[in-house]
């Protein structure tokens, strides 16, 4: 029987968990796969094993809490038997000064408020009527296996065209999920200009890329030199009937 994809540690806004099997589909022969916004990372924890692999997202929080599963899986596991869902604790991590705390506690930091919050967005207490709290972590005791996941990777934290920089060769493929255009909710904003920048960057690459993006009419235009397939995905991004969408999005590629 075929292993089923394993699955990220972590939710995180805009993850692609619902493209991600036709996005490995279309992944070209490479040898150094690099992901450029990782985020809970879908696409790398579904995919077989590259001999290389890159993962980077420039949210610091973010890239220590893999960091700190990579070194320190047990300890975190033994530190979240202790937590509980509550409004105050919320609070407190979320008001807290990070400099002051360890990197695991950090990373326990991140763990609570991404799970105790609404659509994972780290901002307001996710209380609930429906259902009992979120678990801190999806997959309590497969920390190990994400841990021997990441073994072969090599994990990053700077923004996306200095990884461009040092990691483009004839044999890279980058797989880019950058946050929408034009919607906003990641501790670092991306504007416009970022999402020329990344155009620039990307239309000089020696090696491959597979972009997915929201379809609007500008992206359209940046990207219109390329192979541009069509998608829809269904995401619910709020709790509200209402807020749930079908979204077009699109897959560009230079191969
Ligand atoms: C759409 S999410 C990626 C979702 C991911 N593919 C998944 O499956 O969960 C975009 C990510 O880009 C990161 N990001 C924002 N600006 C960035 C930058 N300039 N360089 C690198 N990463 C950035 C955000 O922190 C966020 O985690």
């Amino acid at each position: 029987m075929k292993k089923s994809m394993m699955k990220p540690p972590i939710s995180r806004m805009g993850g692609k968990s619902k493209l991600r099997k036709t996005i490995i589909e279309m992944i070209p022969k490479h040898t150094c796969y690099i992901e450029l916004f990782f985020g809970a990372g879908w696409v790398y924890f579904g995919k077989e094993k590259s001999k290389v692999e890159v993962i980077n997202d420039a949210d610091r929080e973010l890239i220590n809490l893999f960091k700190m599963i990579k070194y320190h899986a047990p300890e975190i596991e033994r530190l979240l038997e202790y937590e509980f869902s509550g409004r105050d604790i919320f609070e407190e991590y979320k008001n807290c000064q990070v400099e002051y705390l360890t990197e695991i506690h950090r990373a326990i930091r991140f763990l609570y408020l991404i799970s105790q919050s609404f659509a994972a967005k780290g901002n307001h207490y996710g209380y609930k009527v429906t259902s009992k709290p979120a678990p801190h972590i999806f997959y309590k005791n497969e920390l190990a296996e994400v841990r021997e996941r990441m073994r072969n990777t090599f994990v990053e934290n700077l923004s996306f065209e200095k990884i461009i920089d040092k990691y483009d060769r004839k044999e890279s493929f980058f797989f880019c999920d950058p946050p929408y255009f034009e919607t906003t909710g990641y501790c670092t904003e991306f504007s416009e200009e970022d999402h020329i920048l990344l155009r620039d960057k990307l239309k000089n690459i020696k090696g491959k890329f597979l972009l997915t993006i929201n379809d609007n009419p500008k992206v359209r235009e940046w990207y219109k030199d390329f192979n541009i397939k069509e998608v829809e995905v269904h995401y619910s991004v709020s709790r509200s009937a209402e807020a749930r969408k079908n979204y077009g999005e699109l897959i560009i590629t230079n191969y």
